[in-house]
């Protein structure tokens, strides 16, 4: 089996940002609410003809450059994305043909706020194996596509953005351990219930206000502590590491009350945790993915450093990936 690493990060925000002082004027909320109980301070939306494959191209393109590979280079293409431009073809694919990647596989992965770490999970088997040289992986959401703007029970959460990795054979370090999980019977707890085969498009979904995000908010939160620290402790042990060795930790960025308990149980410092909720606010698969490309920009991430990736989301399902830089 070959190592496998990320030799390139990039991203794409949006330029609009929505404060949680505009918040204010749409629904009955408060700065103060949404801070305290989220951490969120505003969002990026994206522009009425940007999709989530505009945002993909745009990381792609800054992770290429930072892995100094060509489009044509790639031979493997995965998207995650639960607002894909449309149920098919395959965002993958659209990314594929604006960057003329003409010799990558594509295809998307459903994982919602797992998708990046997924993501990079399948590619790292494909390249262990040979099978394929250069992949790229990119988490791509327009959440305010599907955001119920009278909902403030959820449209204060969400925000649009993308990242993206390059993976590909490395001599040393690299991804040390992974894990994935799935518990299908949570999987009510989190959903948009309309616009697929269960209840396709009609007025009577539309008046009924379910092409939107539906979510118990609650319910998830008290599983998503345990989620987070369990997967952490599975993939430390499998590489034989303890907390402590690790540098830096990329969380999902759902809820920054989430984050922090997670981290103390872990007995990890808040300053050994990466956080880009404040300014983007819940990304499904964007966030580990900017969160990361953004840690690397800003010098949180150096050569040799050990970085855990931990996610989960609606499905349920989670993941993590330990990888020494
Ligand atoms: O991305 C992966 C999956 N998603 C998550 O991980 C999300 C996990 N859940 C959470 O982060 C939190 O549960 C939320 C941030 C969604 C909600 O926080 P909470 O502390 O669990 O609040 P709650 O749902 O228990 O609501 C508390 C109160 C309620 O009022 P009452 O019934 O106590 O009078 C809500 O109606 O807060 C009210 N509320 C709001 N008030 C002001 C709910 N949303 C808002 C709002 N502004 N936007």
């Amino acid at each position: 089996m070959k190592k496998v690493g990320i030799i390139g990060v990039g991203e794409y925000l949006p330029k609009k940002i929505l404060t949680n002082a505009d918040l204010e004027k749409m629904v009955d909320t408060s700065d103060e609410w949404i801070t305290t109980r989220t951490g969120i301070k505003e969002r990026r939306i994206a522009s009425s003809h940007e999709a989530a494959s505009d945002l993909a191209i745009n990381a792609a393109k800054e992770a290429l450059k930072d892995a100094r590979l060509k489009p044509q280079g790639l031979d493997l293409i995965i998207i995650a994305t639960i607002t894909p431009d449309m149920q098919f073809p395959s965002t993958a694919c659209l990314v594929q043909a604006n960057l003329g990647a003409k010799n990558a596989v594509c295809f998307d992965i459903s994982a919602a706020c797992a998708g990046f770490v997924y993501a990079i999970i399948v590619a790292q088997q494909f390249i262990a194996r040979g099978t394929y040289k250069n992949a790229l992986v990119v988490g791509t959401e327009v959440l305010s596509s599907i955001t119920d703007w009278d909902d403030r029970s959820t449209c204060v959460l969400f925000g649009d953005g993308a990242g993206a990795a390059v993976l590909s054979e490395v001599k040393s370090g690299g991804i040390l351990s992974t894990y994935l999980g799935s518990d299908g019977s949570m999987a009510n707890l989190l959903m948009m219930p309309a616009g697929g085969s269960r209840n396709p498009a009609t007025h009577k979904t539309i008046d009924k206000r379910l092409h939107y995000i539906k979510m118990e908010g609650n319910e998830i939160f008290k599983s998503a502590v345990k989620i987070m620290v369990d997967t952490a402790q599975i993939v430390l042990k499998q590489a034989g590491l303890k907390c402590s060795d690790v540098d830096l930790v990329i969380p999902h960025q759902a809820n920054v009350r989430i984050i922090m308990a997670m981290a103390k149980r872990l007995g990890l410092p808040s300053d050994r945790v990466f956080l880009n909720i404040e300014k983007y606010g819940n990304m499904s698969s964007a966030s580990t993915a900017t969160a990361l490309c953004e840690a690397v920009k800003v010098g949180r991430i150096k050569k040799g450093d050990i970085i855990l990736l931990d996610a989960f989301g609606a499905g349920l399902v989670w993941g993590a990936c330990l990888i020494k830089w």
